[in-house]
């Protein structure tokens, strides 16, 4: 689908046409906000400012929440088929305008374009079409089962794969007759401003969709309105917690993707060539931005040196640099904040014990980088090997038995996601049987397919997106 290439950034950065200032999008247009604050949203690559975006107070949020309840009014009216045919134009204009989004994600996050353009645009299209086709097939997922619409629905989406966790979100929860009041990260809000265009474009009813950008207090607002009837969140999992908290005691559906620590398992008996890959694609693809990364290695133990030598050789073919290059492989880290936590732990684990490999290669001037990094001898215990990095660190653990791969796997706050590299099919099943992960890969990594559910366990969250599983997160039991 997506065969174009970029021979030099600036002509990409042509394609896309960036206004000085954003308002929200509320009830079918783009509006001033009343908070009449703005922030600046800047490219990580070159720490240039790409365009300023309002920080919605309590009334741009009631503003927007007004909007969505008057939106239901029409969106519950409008036949399931009608509301197909909405999402079906709006997949389309994606895959039409995907060059523009995905440039766009490129310069407003940091990612590498070859994977905006080959792998986050491509699944936000295919996102729109699946749950098109459920619009108008709710009967047959759910037989003499009622369920309805929650009502309005506040979501909540993080900077790492920004449209995306959009897709994820707003096509099911609009295939299921909700309306919406979206909220995107601080840092990467253009390409959800750029969505809002498509929707008064394919001319959404008004108030079906609305746009309020902002930071946490933005956040904060919307969870707290008394008229949201549900509440998705991705991000963080203080953030999750404190959500949760919130809505104790109220009558709010809420689902939660929070954080991860998968591990990535290497049996002795793996195709070691492949694993390689599939490791480095685990841990450094998004610059490890990633709730599900494979951000700690477990090697068998009697192949650890010889597996790590084949990893740090790989590793050093890695490309850092400029997001536009279509030959990038390890773009900019998404903001100083994130560049900060990432230092900070990586300097605890060195001063742990714990042994750095980094990759020699020269960074950019400006913006935000961080090397492809590989920690070994590391003991369980360090915060290298339990907290969440969200960057390009891989932490290496080494096991004996595969009950000991299990055990040491399993032994996290976390439960999103796990890989079992081996050439033993029985060894996959026997291991995935007792790994606490919402999803388990074996023999490949970082697959997704609209139609397969994507979940955690334990402090990862809870409820399920996509799949028919993701549109049970937007409807509840009709009375
Ligand atoms: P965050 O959880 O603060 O941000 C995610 C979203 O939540 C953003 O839209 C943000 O504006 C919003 N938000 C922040 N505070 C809020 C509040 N009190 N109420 C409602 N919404 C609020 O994540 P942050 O601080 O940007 O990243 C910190 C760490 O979180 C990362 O290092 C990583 O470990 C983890 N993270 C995990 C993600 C995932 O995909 N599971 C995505 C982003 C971050
Ligand atoms: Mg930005």
């Amino acid at each position: 689908m997506n065969s174009w290439q970029y021979s030099e950034s600036i002509e990409s950065e042509k394609i896309v046409n960036i206004e000085k200032k954003y308002g929200n999008f509320i009830d079918g247009k783009f509006v001033t906000p009343k908070s009449k604050q703005y922030i600046d949203t800047i490219s990580p690559s070159t720490e240039k400012i790409l365009s300023s975006i309002s920080i919605g107070n309590q009334q741009d949020v009631d503003y927007a929440v007004v909007s969505a309840k008057e939106g239901l009014k029409k969106w519950s009216k409008t036949a399931p088929s009608e509301r197909a045919k909405y999402l079906f134009k709006l997949a389309r204009l994606i895959q039409e305008r995907s060059r523009e989004f995905a440039v766009l994600e490129s310069l407003d996050g940091g990612k590498p374009i070859k994977e905006s353009r080959d792998f986050d645009l491509p699944q936000v299209a295919q996102n729109f079409f699946y749950y098109a086709g459920w619009a108008d097939k709710l009967d047959i997922a759910w037989g003499n089962e009622k369920y309805k619409p929650y009502g309005v629905v506040g979501q909540i989406i993080p900077w790492n794969f920004p449209l995306l966790m959009l897709s994820w979100k707003v096509a099911p929860a609009l295939a299921t007759g909700n309306t919406v009041v979206l909220k995107p990260a601080e840092t990467t809000p253009l390409t959800a401003l750029l969505f809002a265009e498509l929707c008064e474009e394919v001319g959404l009813p008004d108030g079906v969709f609305n746009l309020v950008t902002g930071d946490g207090s933005t956040g904060s607002h919307l969870v707290n309105h008394k008229d949201i009837k549900k509440i998705a969140f991705t991000g963080s999992t203080g953030v999750g917690k404190y959500i949760q908290k919130s809505l104790a005691g109220r009558d709010v559906g809420l689902t939660l993707e929070l954080g991860g620590k998968a591990a990535n398992i290497v049996y002795s008996d793996a195709a070691l060539d492949e694993a390689v890959e599939g490791v480095v694609n685990g841990i450094f693809f998004n610059q490890g931005h990633v709730c599900c990364a494979g951000s700690r290695l477990l090697v068998q133990e009697d192949i650890e040196e010889k597996f790590i030598k084949k990893l740090e050789k790989r590793m050093q073919t890695l490309n850092v640099g400029n997001p536009l290059d279509k030959n990038t492989d390890v773009g900019a880290i998404n903001s100083k904040d994130q560049l900060d936590k990432i230092e900070k732990l990586v300097n605890e684990g060195i001063a742990d014990g714990g042994d750095l490999y980094q990759i020699e290669c020269e960074l950019p001037k400006n913006g935000f980088w961080f090397k492809p990094s590989l920690f070994t001898s590391v003991q369980a215990n360090y915060k290298i090997a339990t907290e969440e990095i969200f960057g390009p660190v891989l932490t290496t653990l080494t096991f004996r038995t595969p009950e000991e791969a299990v055990e040491i796997a399993n032994n996290t706050e976390y439960g999103l996601s796990a890989g079992i590299w081996t050439e033993k099919g029985s060894k996959i099943l026997w291991t995935a049987d007792r790994l606490e992960a919402g999803v388990i890969w074996a023999n490949t990594f970082n697959k997704f397919d609209p139609a397969s559910p994507f979940g955690g366990y334990k402090e990862s969250g809870f409820g399920r997106e996509g799949g028919r599983h993701g549109l049970l997160s937007y409807l509840k039991v009709s009375s």
